[in-house]
């Protein structure tokens, strides 16, 4: 298929226009729109395929979606790792996807955007559109970047919703009539994995008609799945093979794409999904002011997941319309339902949410209510992992080193002793941490999980899901800014529900703290002076009596 005379030497030699020409020229003329991509489909598989998609790769990179206009000058040092990981994936897409978009970026027209041009080409490329959210979502990105990026999140369309309502009619088959189910005409909202459509049903149970979303598996996921994870795979380990040439801290850019993965895995998997849904809902079922949708499970298959319908508005944007007084509020039920909750669950094994970006908080101004949706993503932690962690929080919030480091080598996976030099190197460590913390703020769960985040780096090992825990800290914190509620202290709040806590359930025993862990507690608030010191006993003693009136705020 491919001219004799475009051997593999002179592809390369040619400039991207020409290369443009020459496809153009060499794709036959009046055939269909199928015949020319099956034309492109057999040159990108014949022996100077690889030329080829080369030097297609620097012609989308150069000139359809400059990577100039693409990352803006204050992140210039994100364009090469961009125009990389790019050239590595039209160097690595199969015949039969690239092929098409090959088409369709040489037939638009030519003053299309190269924004319109990037969302063509990320069309039905799971990884990639991943990938761009979970940069979108980055909190240490300014925010017309992260604006733009996530425009191009809400510009997926690789589905129309007639396609989602065939497969919503073929999973449930009989079920559709038996449930009087009626599908909305109109798609809610499409990620990359998934598309979300509102459905009424008939409740046989009370005879009502009820409202509820459906989230669909997208009909191409199947197919192209395994080759998006392999792609992501061979970025991780590019990245992590040169992270030298990019001048990022060495495991930023292959840690982005393992979390990309993931998600994508997790997310393609419904039924664990809807498992954790059934969990996450008994966990804050007693929970006033924290929903969970509710799994609506004879209308759920492999491929979709029927919830009820929740109201709300993506948190962010509900607290910008609300006075300080209730954003204050709105951020401490997020760290209560975030953190406090499923690090005080009585279960042996609690699961907590680990992808609580806003979009995944909805939030009702009008009943206050908070309903976190999306769990795709989480973790679990023991008890009596919970249990250190509420003592580390504790004890980084009275500064106390020493039992600050007691329970940072009871959350390390190794066995270390603290005679031994490793263990002197953590407690110096830690003792030079807290000596940094700033004195004019209570320290935070934030910084507790900085503590740990500087001693992985010293090469302390930590379990996966505490790691994931303080990824989910740092989404919290950065949504707490956007909030600005975070004056109200992820530390004291924590802080205050545990000593809370511990104090309700003292007799049954269910919390994961013991009595030796509040004698602990008590001995270090009693070596704890100054200052600060009345400001904790405040913020402990408060809730020790609690009084009817609601929670004072935490001094400053
Ligand atoms: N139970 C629900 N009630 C109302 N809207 C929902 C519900 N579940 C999902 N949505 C809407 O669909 C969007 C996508 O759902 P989500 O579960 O976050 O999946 P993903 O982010 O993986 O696409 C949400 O941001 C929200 O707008
Ligand atoms: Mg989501």
């Amino acid at each position: 298929m491919v001219p004799s005379s475009v051997t593999e030497a002179s592809l390369h030699q040619l400039g991207a226009e020409q290369l443009r020409g020459a496809l153009a020229n060499f794709l036959p003329k009046g055939a269909t729109a199928a015949e020319q991509t099956h034309a492109i489909e057999a040159a990108l598989r014949s022996p100077a395929g690889q030329a080829m998609r080369d030097t297609m790769a620097r012609w989308i990179v150069d000139e359809i979606v400059p990577v100039e206009r693409l990352v803006p000058p204050a992140y210039v040092k994100w364009r090469p790792p961009v125009r990389d990981a790019m050239m590595f994936v039209v160097a690595r897409l199969s015949p039969a996807r690239l092929a098409p978009k090959l088409l369709e970026q040489l037939e638009l027209p030519p003053n299309t955007s190269a924004e319109a041009r990037l969302l063509r080409l990320i069309a039905k490329v799971p990884g990639l559109q991943k990938l761009g959210q979970v940069i979108a979502r980055n909190q240490h990105l300014r925010p017309a970047l992260r604006d733009a990026l996530a425009r191009l999140e809400n510009g997926i369309r690789d589905v129309r919703p007639e396609d989602i309502g065939v497969i919503i009619r073929q999973e449930l088959g009989p079920r559709i009539e038996k449930y009087a189910v009626k599908i909305a005409p109109a798609i809610l909202s499409e990620a990359s994995v998934s598309a979300v459509v509102r459905f009424t049903w008939r409740d046989p149970e009370s005879g009502t008609r009820k409202r509820g979303v459906f989230k669909v598996l997208k009909p191409h996921i199947p197919e192209y799945f395994a080759e998006d994870m392999d792609y992501l795979q061979g970025l991780a380990q590019y990245f992590s093979d040169q992270q030298h040439n990019y001048g990022f801290p060495a495991k930023l850019l292959p840690d982005t794409f393992t979390k990309v993965r993931r998600l994508l895995r997790h997310e393609v998997n419904f039924i664990r999904e809807q498992k954790t849904l059934r969990e996450a809902w008994n966990l804050y079922q007693s929970m006033s002011g924290v929903h969970v949708p509710r799994l609506i499970q004879p209308l759920c298959t492999s491929k979709i997941t029927a919830l009820t319908e929740e109201r709300g508005v993506k948190v962010t944007n509900a607290a910008a319309r609300l006075p300080a007084v209730r954003r204050k509020k709105v951020a401490e039920q997020l760290i209560e339902a975030l953190v406090a909750v499923p690090l005080l669950a009585a279960q042996e094994d609690a699961i907590f949410h680990g992808d609580p970006h806003a979009g995944n908080l909805l939030y009702n101004n009008r009943t206050g209510e908070l309903t976190i949706i999306d769990w795709a993503l989480r973790e679990r932690l023991s008890r009596d992992q919970r249990r250190h962690l509420a003592l580390l929080f504790l004890m980084v919030t009275l500064r106390d080193p020493v039992g600050t480091c007691n329970e940072v080598l009871a959350l390390s996976q190794q066995h270390i002793r603290s005679s031994s030099p490793r263990g002197q190197m953590v407690s110096e460590l830690v003792t030079r941490f807290l000596d940094e913390l700033p004195v004019v703020r209570l320290p935070s769960g934030v910084d507790a999980m900085r503590l740990l985040e500087r001693l992985a780096m010293k090469g302390v090992k930590f379990p996966g899901p505490l790691i994931m825990l303080s990824k989910v800290m740092f989404t919290l914190d950065g949504i707490l800014g956007d909030i600005g509620g975070s004056d109200s202290g992820m530390g004291f709040t924590i802080a205050r529900h545990v000593a809370q806590h511990w104090i309700k359930n003292r007799k049954e025993f269910r919390s994961p703290l013991m009595t030796r862990d509040w004698i602990t507690l008590q001995c270090s608030a009693l070596l704890y002076t100054g200052r600060l010191w009345l400001q904790c006993e405040q913020a402990i003693l408060d809730r020790l009596l609690p009084a009817a009136s609601p929670a004072p705020v935490a001094p400053r």
